[in-house]
């Protein structure tokens, strides 16, 4: 006998307003896809400055475009049920330990995720009573911060010298007992400028430490780089005291998004880096990264484009991007009000003013008026704000140049933005608490920055702000951004 509460006949199916009730046609989903790309940034043509990596080799990218669809429906998440990803990161570890000193290692989605499990093998190998630390110069990536924050350690901040490198005295200082890792960066993101690996390797070895480089950048790049006669410093697995080491495949490996390997010099640590979960009546847990379940799109593709391009082409894209890096170097030197920061070991190039009306973010903005993006860097610990350049094997140096040229001219006759003091003095009182992302996104309404995409906004402004806050008042800031954009 039906309950007072079962309904007679079965409810109508409720209309999702956010997903169509029937199937969309391919054809339309894929214009709407291309039409929504159009404002994005060109992944291809060198006129972007970061972000993003071409080889100018259009077949090098089809095979990967297609060797990533092969593989992309194949799960990571169990090696026994698919072979071929065992068979692919074999190989494509190898490669990447043959050309950078040897150990072994695993094949992660990126830079912050082989971060997190040379910090992770770091934190497990060797327990330390307390919070466990690391010590970091200041020019070391936020993904250590980010490691740091997620496996619950701290890090330990130790200044680089003045042009820009670590500095092993003072890493020496910054050890304590509770240290569990040392980085050293080959070379670091901002400036390009390489840090003494050997001697920041053998203080740690001399204190008992592990010592990892962050290769994340670098690692596909240099090697190539000495082939071709350039004096490029140690810094790999071979160099005394070295326990671990990243290398991006997604950088300068040239391959699709999501594509990085660790290396470890000794194979106990690298085990550290592995979880394995039976606690549960399901299936059981083995991973070797962050992710479990996972496309080995990444994977095909990276194993493809190391084999389609080969070492020979890696010493012709290594050397086509440092002569851009260095041609850049010697064209800024010509123009009136910029100069270089630091000495790039790799093609890539920091940019400051060095004139007291210039202003690098009004740059950035007449050069994205241009058709150019050059990616802006905020003041930190005494550098000042500048404009990032990661060179290609495709980047055409003279019309960056000019392009950089003429937008310099251009922000000389602007002058620098229009950053009212009592706006970033309210900014940095602000309670954001007492703000819903609704409110916050009216405040950015207010200073020109519209979520909804309506045309771009006069960047200069918002770095001219940001860099005026202190760190901690800029990351509020941005953890509120990114709440108010995907809301
Ligand atoms: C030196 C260095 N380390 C780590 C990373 C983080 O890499 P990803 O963005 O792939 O996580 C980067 C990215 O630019 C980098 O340059």
């Amino acid at each position: 006998m039906p309950s007072d509460h079962a309904p007679e006949t079965p409810a109508a199916p409720s209309h999702d307003p956010a997903l169509p009730e029937t199937g969309r046609p391919a054809g339309e989903l894929l214009a709407e896809l291309a039409r929504l790309r159009e404002a994005d940034l060109p992944v291809r043509g060198g006129q972007v400055t970061a972000y993003v990596y071409d080889t100018g080799r259009e077949a090098v990218h089809d095979l990967a475009a297609t060797a990533y669809l092969e593989m992309l429906e194949v799960n990571c998440l169990d090696p026994t049920a698919f072979p071929s990803i065992v068979a692919l990161e074999r190989q494509v570890v190898a490669a990447v330990a043959s050309r950078l000193g040897g150990g072994s290692g695993v094949f992660t989605s990126g830079g912050t995720e082989s971060i997190m499990l040379a910090v992770k093998s770091a934190r497990d190998a060797r327990p330390v009573a307390g919070k466990p630390q690391i010590v970091l110069p200041a020019t070391g990536h936020p993904a250590f911060h980010k490691a740091a924050h997620y496996l619950g350690m701290e890090v330990v901040h130790v200044p680089v010298d003045a042009s820009f490198r670590a500095d092993p005295a003072a890493t020496a200082a910054a050890i304590t007992p509770r240290t569990v890792l040392v980085v050293a960066s080959a070379p670091s993101y901002p400036h390009g400028v390489m840090d003494p690996v050997p001697e920041i390797a053998a203080v740690a070895a001399s204190a008992g430490v592990p010592c990892h480089v962050d290769a994340c950048v670098g690692g596909w790049v240099l090697p190539w780089l000495r082939d071709t006669g350039r004096d490029v410093p140690p810094f790999d697995l071979s160099v005394p005291g070295v326990t671990s080491l990243s290398c991006d495949l997604h950088k300068y490996g040239y391959a699709p998004k999501g594509a990085s390997v660790v290396l470890y010099a000794d194979e106990s640590l690298r085990r550290h880096a592995y979880f394995a979960a039976a606690e549960w009546p399901g299936y059981t847990v083995i991973n070797a990264t962050v992710q479990s379940s996972k496309s080995a799109g990444p994977l095909g593709a990276a194993w493809a484009t190391l084999n389609a391009v080969g070492a020979q082409g890696y010493r012709e894209l290594a050397g086509n991007a440092m002569e851009a890096a260095e041609r850049l170097v010697a064209g800024v030197a010509e123009i009136p009000g910029l100069r270089v920061l630091g000495e790039p070991v790799a093609p890539l190039v920091a940019v400051a003013s060095s004139e007291p009306g210039l202003d690098v973010f009004v740059i950035a903005d007449e050069a994205r008026s241009r058709g150019w993006f050059f990616q802006p860097q905020l003041s930190y610990a005494g550098i000042p704000p500048n404009l990032h350049f990661t060179l290609t094997g495709v980047s055409d140096i003279e019309p960056l140049l000019s392009a950089l040229a003429d937008s310099a001219k251009a922000a000389r006759a602007a002058g620098p933005p229009d950053v009212p003091a009592d706006l970033v003095e309210a900014l940095a009182g602000l309670d954001l608490d007492s703000l819903d992302d609704a409110g916050f996104a009216g405040l950015l309404a207010s200073v020109g920055v519209d979520l909804d995409g309506g045309g771009q906004p006069e960047m200069a402004v918002v770095n001219a702000i940001l860099d005026a806050l202190p760190p901690a008042t800029r990351e509020a800031l941005l953890i509120r951004f990114l709440s108010a954009l995907y809301a």
